[in-house]
């Protein structure tokens, strides 16, 4: 075996990885307490965190959750990852992150604040797909909702299909 081939385990090894209450694994590599907290509408905030996060074939969903603050996301190794998206209007918006940018797969995405989002890693010959996000205001589980799968299949009827694959069920 290759000892130099960068696998799911050996990544979430040496960059110090746990496992993520949406599925996959993160660490935090940056909150901004060099500045002052931003006061938002749920409380002070850092200005901006950071995270490495990373799906794996044993962990290949980052299931959907909703999340005040606007989110950047950079593609970094791996197999593409694909992103659902639902806006305010209910409206479904589906892209790829991803190396191969001739197939439109895309390097950064901007997440809004105020919609729901999952991921899921798509077969590749890694087994893994890892990314960073900056979000800003900071993270707080208090911006944060995970997405109940009752709720949101009633509330958005016509992603039933999809919002079943990308929740947990929890009922
Ligand atoms: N998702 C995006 N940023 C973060 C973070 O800093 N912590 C956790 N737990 N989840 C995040």
């Amino acid at each position: 075996m290759n000892p130099r081939l960068i696998t799911a385990s050996n990544l979430v090894a040496v960059l110090d990885l746990e496992p993520h209450v949406e599925g996959g694994f993160f660490r935090r590599t940056y909150q901004a307490d060099h500045r002052d907290m931003l006061e938002t509408e749920g409380g002070q905030r850092f200005l901006m965190t950071s995270i490495y996060y990373l799906l794996t074939a044993e962990s290949p969903v980052g299931q959907f959750h909703f999340n005040q603050s606007d989110i950047l996301h950079y593609f970094h190794l791996g197999d593409a990852i694909e992103y659902s998206l639902i806006l305010a209007d209910g409206s479904l918006q589906t892209l790829v992150m991803g190396s191969d940018v001739l197939a439109g797969q895309h390097l950064q995405l901007h997440v809004p604040g105020g919609i729901w989002k999952a991921s899921r890693l798509l077969n590749g010959e890694n087994g893994f797909g890892l990314i960073s996000e900056a979000v800003s205001p900071g993270f707080d589980f208090a911006d944060m909702e995970i997405g109940n799968r009752r709720k949101l299949t009633t509330q958005y009827p016509q992603h039933r299909a999809l919002i079943e694959m990308l929740t947990r069920d929890e009922d």
